[in-house]
């Protein structure tokens, strides 16, 4: 288990989940070392990806569990997030609203539908490659922005999802997950169109798409968004 991953899954109690496992440069150390080892057998890819199981259950049922912060009490459902667990795009939005709430899923209502618009676009399809979750997993009553002592609560939660998934690209989705995410107060005007960081994952910012159903001039802007993700991908493969 690699550092950051071991932190997050400590402070969730989450810990033992994995089986101790060297990580790829000190396999290619041992490689050139050992020209006949090998690498991967059979039996540590089948471990892997039983530990990968086991840390998803739990981590699942960790938000199921909850009660980090008073957005339990008000919730009907956690939010945990939806798609392929090992997809290549991340995509985080703020935190559920009523609908969201009442079904479990994110991104269900009208900003869910223009959202997986958005990935048609850019020809990505929820589920295939894309997984999708927000900064907090219970909705904020009145779908006010979450605090920030509730963001960092739920902060965990969302480490152990990108250390899972591992994700090649991060698209924040609003000001809230842009903000959260980088750590900082900045516009989103001035966040948009760069490359930014988490972790050493690449991050890109755009509109959220509750804000374009309600500016619907600004989907111009959402679009180019889109279109530089998918560049900023293009580049990384
Ligand atoms: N808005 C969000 O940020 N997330 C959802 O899941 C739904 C609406």
């Amino acid at each position: 288990m690699n550092d950051r991953r071991t932190h997050s899954f400590k402070e969730l109690n989450l810990l033992p989940v994995w089986r101790q496992k060297s990580n790829h440069s000190e396999r290619d150390a041992q490689s050139q070392e050992e020209s006949s080892s090998v690498l991967y057998s059979a039996e540590d890819n089948q471990s892997i990806e039983e530990s990968d199981q086991a840390a998803w259950l739990r981590l699942k049922q960790a938000v199921t569990d909850c009660f980090r912060c008073q957005l339990s009490e008000t919730r009907t459902h956690t939010v945990f997030g939806v798609g392929d667990e090992n997809a290549d795009w991340l995509f985080i939005g703020e935190g559920p609203g009523a609908k969201e709430d009442e079904t479990g899923e994110p991104f269900v209502g009208q900003a869910g539908k223009l959202l997986d618009k958005m990935l048609a676009a850019i020809r990505l399809k929820r589920g295939d490659n894309v997984y999708i979750t927000n900064i907090v997993k219970c909705r904020p009553p009145g779908n006010r922005n979450p605090s920030l002592n509730e963001a960092r609560q739920c902060e965990p939660y969302l480490m152990s999802q990108i250390e899972l998934i591992k994700p090649k690209l991060i698209v924040a989705l609003g000001k809230v997950a842009a903000q959260n995410l980088l750590k900082c107060d900045d516009s989103i005007s001035s966040l948009r169109g760069k490359v930014h960081h988490f972790s050493d994952i690449p991050l890109i910012v755009t509109y959220h798409p509750a804000y374009l159903l309600r500016s619907l001039p600004e989907k111009a802007k959402a679009w180019k968004d889109l279109c530089f993700a998918n560049a900023t991908m293009q580049s990384l493969e």
